[in-house]
């Protein structure tokens, strides 16, 4: 049994107890048997989570640094980074930082990108990757990444670079089927573990282009990551306590099945947005862009959105505020993770009670 969840933060998320008490556990040795058959547990079954018949990898990293080491290792220089929201922002800033030539197709922030637009700068030019994030959770917006990942597919032979940050575990990410070649994603959002470690995926053919990249670094080199992962093992030592989290929390993933997990969090969002018709708020996505994890609402006039995350915060619930430029005009659940209807229930019943409060004051 789960405890009533009251955090609901766009990341991290809710961590169940169980999965916090494992964090507890005394610490073995990361070249011990016993760390080798915990690695070979989660190995085995990450893959499903990621939607792959390949192999699953994880970094004690935070999610950025998987995005810097997707860069480093699978870019020369030429890399598409589609930018809608301020995540894509960073990765564009990243392939700036490590010296390539990266160019930018943009989709306003609220906005999904176009998967025809970028198969017509794919005519236009030849790149080496196309770097997306899928669910910008700065924005409350999910990309359609099937139909991009088509589109990418079709056009070029450029790989597919894919933050799925804030919607692995929350909405379909298909790996294979789509042609995704890495797939990456901090635990701490839809997984529902700590933040800390990061899971990707590697495709035989980025590693093959990998292998022709000079300079891919260290920590961000995903080749050693991969040639460590067939040893049993890690390039460093990781966050030992992280994995005997993620080896629990992949038990209840996976017994409540991928499929219906992504249809309890495509309820959510369905929930909130006619909870959200009913009162008055409006989505601040366009309406085809909506995240299933993360509902980015703007309030009725007269009230202020950082009031009422304020206000919720009084009443004991944790959700987060708007982002960038849209600080002060929008608010973010994050209904993600473990998150249930009847957790939903009681935030929106509080949110209600926010909105007389504020009415009357
Ligand atoms: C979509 C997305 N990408 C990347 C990041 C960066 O993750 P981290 O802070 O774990 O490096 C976040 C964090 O919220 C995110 O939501």
């Amino acid at each position: 049994m789960l405890e009533p969840i009251r955090f609901l933060l766009p990341g991290p998320s809710y961590v169940p107890e169980d999965v916090r008490q494992a964090l507890a556990r005394p610490l073995i040795g990361h070249r011990s048997a016993a760390f080798k058959e915990l690695y070979a547990r989660v190995g085995a079954r990450l893959p499903a989570v990621l939607r792959t018949r390949g192999e699953a990898l994880v970094a004690t990293a935070s999610s950025t640094l998987v995005m810097e080491a997707a860069i480093a290792s699978c870019v020369e220089s030429q890399v598409l980074h589609l930018v809608n929201g301020a995540f894509a922002e960073r990765w564009h800033q990243i392939s700036v930082a490590l010296g390539k030539s990266p160019d930018r197709l943009e989709a306003p922030m609220g906005e999904a990108l176009d998967p025809d637009l970028v198969r017509r700068a794919l005519r236009r030019k030849r790149y080496e990757a196309v770097a997306l994030v899928h669910n910008e959770t700065s924005a409350g917006v999910m990309n359609p990444l099937p139909e991009i990942a088509r589109a990418v597919r079709e056009e070029s032979d450029a790989l597919l670079l894919v933050d799925t940050v804030s919607s692995l575990g929350g909405v379909p990410v298909e790996t294979d089927a789509w042609g995704l070649d890495v797939v990456l994603a901090g635990t701490q959002k839809a997984l529902a573990l700590p933040p800390g470690l990061t899971v990707f995926t590697l495709s035989g053919r980025a590693a093959e282009r990998a292998a022709g990249v000079a300079r891919r670094g260290f920590y961000t080199d995903l080749l050693r990551y991969l040639a460590k992962h067939r040893e049993g093992g890690t390039i460093t030592t990781p966050a030992v306590s992280l994995f005997y989290a993620l080896d629990l929390q992949l038990d209840r993933i996976l017994a409540e099945g991928m499929e219906a997990r992504w249809a309890r969090h495509q309820r959510l969002q369905a929930r909130t947005a006619a909870w959200a018709e009913e009162n008055g708020f409006a989505f601040a996505p366009a309406p085809g862009a909506r995240s299933w994890t993360v509902s980015c609402l703007r309030p009725p006039d007269g009230m202020a959105a950082p009031e009422i995350v304020q206000r919720l915060g009084e009443r004991g619930y944790v959700v987060g505020g708007g982002y960038g430029d849209w600080k002060s005009t929008t608010f973010r659940i994050g209904h993600m993770g473990e998150v249930r209807e009847s957790d939903l229930e009681a935030l929106l019943a509080a949110l209600a009670e926010v909105v007389v409060a504020c009415t009357a004051s």
